[in-house]
């Protein structure tokens, strides 16, 4: 069965990035000139995705206007004649489907999976995560997309990212499979390394079967009283098989601070109208540093 619709969790508090985030959700801090979560779209985009939802909650209107399309804005860009900006702003409300629906409250990354129950209906769809931006020759949750086709059953990103990192992560006991793909038999949210199965993380992308609604409904509360998506794909584990892919790609953890710098650096340093001239500024601060 294709995959069209992707659902973005992005109902949270944002508290790591305080004070910028007391006003402007933290999906639309940008990289560089674009807000995160729209890297999330043409990600979604490019891999066949039509139809996202959003979830957000109050304080989040940013998120509504950027995806709305801005007539009058558009109208002065026309009539000056700047299409490389008027492109720019319309890119993907043009070509992307966008809803939107508010978590009345922030119970967790489970409980705003749940509101997207009525949006998918009975079809496996996306779950994409705003904190993790991945930048890949194929997109990574095309990627995903892919394995799917194989397997045909619940799929989670992941990545190895080491022991003494395990403890920020959903992490992964499994069985290798070959090519990248894992059986996945246990999974536990932010474990101590000790009691870590091993250091394979899930990594913000996952292809969900529509029975995680019903488990999500059953789910207690977990780590830190939230409902845990983690917790409902354990739970769904019991009647159908849970697969990992380790995808191919670099992938960057902007919901923290040294993430989001170091994003910005080699975003920079990959765009042919800024490269140049950074870079040069990088190695003079490097050289300053010695
Ligand atoms: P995080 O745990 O990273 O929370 O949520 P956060 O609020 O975004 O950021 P910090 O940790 O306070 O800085 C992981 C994902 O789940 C979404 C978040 O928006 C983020 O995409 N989420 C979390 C919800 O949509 N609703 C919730 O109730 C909780």
């Amino acid at each position: 069965m294709k995959i069209t619709k992707a659902v973005i969790p992005a109902a949270g508090f944002g508290t790591r990035f305080l004070p910028a985030t007391k006003a402007v959700p933290k999906e639309m801090l940008p990289i560089i000139d674009k807000p995160t979560i729209q890297y999330i779209a043409e990600e979604a985009i490019r891999a066949g995705i039509t139809d996202m939802l959003i979830i957000t909650s109050r304080g989040k209107d940013a998120i509504v206007n950027h995806f709305d399309r801005a007539f009058e804005l558009e109208t002065i860009l026309e009539r000056d004649n700047k299409h490389e900006l008027l492109d720019a702003v319309r890119e993907v409300s043009s070509r992307l489907d966008v809803h939107f629906i508010r978590q009345q409250e922030q119970k967790g990354l489970g409980h705003a999976v749940l509101y997207a129950k009525s949006f998918i209906g009975n079809e496996p769809f996306a779950v994409m995560l705003g904190d993790d931006v991945v930048d890949s020759e194929e997109p990574c949750i095309g990627q995903l997309m892919r394995q799917f086709e194989k397997c045909e059953s619940t799929v989670l990103g992941v990545q190895r990212v080491g022991m003494e990192h395990v403890s920020k992560y959903g992490i992964v006991g499994c069985e290798d499979m070959g090519e990248g793909l894992y059986k996945v038999n246990t999974m536990v949210e932010k474990p101590k390394p000790t009691d870590a199965p091993s250091d394979i993380a899930v990594l913000g992308r996952y292809i969900l079967t529509p029975g995680i609604f019903g488990c999500l409904e059953k789910t207690p509360k977990g780590a830190g009283g939230e409902i845990q998506l983690t917790d409902g794909i354990v739970m769904l584990g019991e009647t159908e098989d849970i697969y990992a892919y380790n995808f191919e790609g670099r992938r960057y953890d902007i919901g923290n601070k040294q993430g989001f710098l170091q994003a910005t650096v080699d975003f920079a340093l990959k765009r042919p109208d800024l490269r140049d001239e950074f870079a040069d500024y990088i190695i003079k601060i490097a050289d300053s540093l010695r």
